[in-house]
């Protein structure tokens, strides 16, 4: 019988095997893998290197290994994400949240301070994981907040992360076309939409391309039909009277669409006044738009 290796000895191998398979970051992948087949933390893992790993531990490490081998996104296989001061519950049926979509929450949460609002102080179009709706309830603590998604799977797994916090009171999670539920305009709006050209999905990492939802990459020929439909949507309801209490929306967008989302926001919508939000690298990331 041969003795158990060491848990330094199974990152060894699992970490070349990553960096062959051309997985990002392989050593500190493997120890999110090793601590998660554990049930411990990254950092025991480095602490205790010299421990031998339990045969059990061991052959569902070298499984964990293997999805991501395949190139199946780190956080499906963990199965959570964290997104500005949450965890989120993340699994096939979501879109990964990406750091970069933390500027939405702030500046929405800067909008909220100004106004008051019945029923949805504001709407998270698109809601995914629930992540946007989900980080402005939990820090605007009087919000109601409709969240709107075209995909039924989606709406669970946000169901699940607002009840994770105790919001399921505040956030309303709706399966719907963009703002189609919405009689009236919240104050704010909110959208993280799909926004990847369709020809450009192909050469996206295999993570993204082959694992996470076509519904929540796909924005059309040029990337931004669906911001151009929101904006209509918007247009519309100011045109009817139905966009009074409407102050404020934020659109996450492309970096290299910035030009093409504020031509888009100047022909519908010319009642607001349309700006662009660019992120710490000076990148183009939300389309704003405020009402004069
Ligand atoms: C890019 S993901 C963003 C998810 C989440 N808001 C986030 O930031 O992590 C876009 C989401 O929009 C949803 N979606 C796509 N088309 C939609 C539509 N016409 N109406 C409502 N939601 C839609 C997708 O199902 C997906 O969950």
């Amino acid at each position: 019988m041969t003795a158990s290796p060491t848990l330094r000895e199974v990152l060894r191998a699992a970490t070349i095997q990553l960096d062959r398979a051309g997985v990002d970051a392989p050593r500190n992948t493997a120890r999110l893998l090793l601590a998660h087949a554990l049930g411990t933390s990254k950092e025991w893992v480095i602490a205790h290197d010299d421990e031998l790993i339990a045969p059990e531990a061991h052959a569902r490490f070298l499984a964990l290994v293997q999805r991501v081998v395949a190139r199946e996104p780190l956080a499906y296989v963990l199965g959570h994400r964290p997104f500005y001061d949450l965890d989120l519950l993340v699994d096939a049926r979501v879109l990964i949240p990406r750091p970069e979509t933390e500027a939405l929450v702030d500046l929405a949460l800067v909008a909220l301070r100004e106004v008051s609002a019945a029923p949805f102080a504001c709407v998270d179009v698109g809601t995914g994981s629930g992540a946007i709706a989900i980080a402005i309830a939990k820090h605007a603590p009087t919000a109601r907040v409709l969240a709107t998604d075209l995909s039924r799977e989606a709406l669970h797994v946000a169901r699940a992360n607002a009840a994770r916090y105790a919001l399921s009171e505040r956030i309303a999670f709706v399966q719907a076309d963009l703002l189609a539920p919405l009689a009236a305009l919240p104050p704010v709006i909110v959208a993280n939409l799909p926004y990847v050209a369709r020809a450009e999905i192909e050469a996206l990492p295999p993570e993204i391309r082959a694992h996470e939802p076509r519904l929540a990459l796909d924005g059309g020929e040029d990337g931004l039909v669906l911001v151009r439909r929101l904006l209509t949507q918007i247009a519309q309801r100011v045109r009817e009277g139905r966009g009074a209490a409407w102050r404020a929306a934020f659109l996450e967008i492309g970096a290299a669409q910035g030009a093409a989302a504020l031509e888009a926001a100047r022909t519908l919508l010319p009642e607001a006044h349309a700006s662009m939000h660019r992120d710490l690298a000076g990148l183009d990331r939300v389309l704003v738009l405020r009402r004069g």
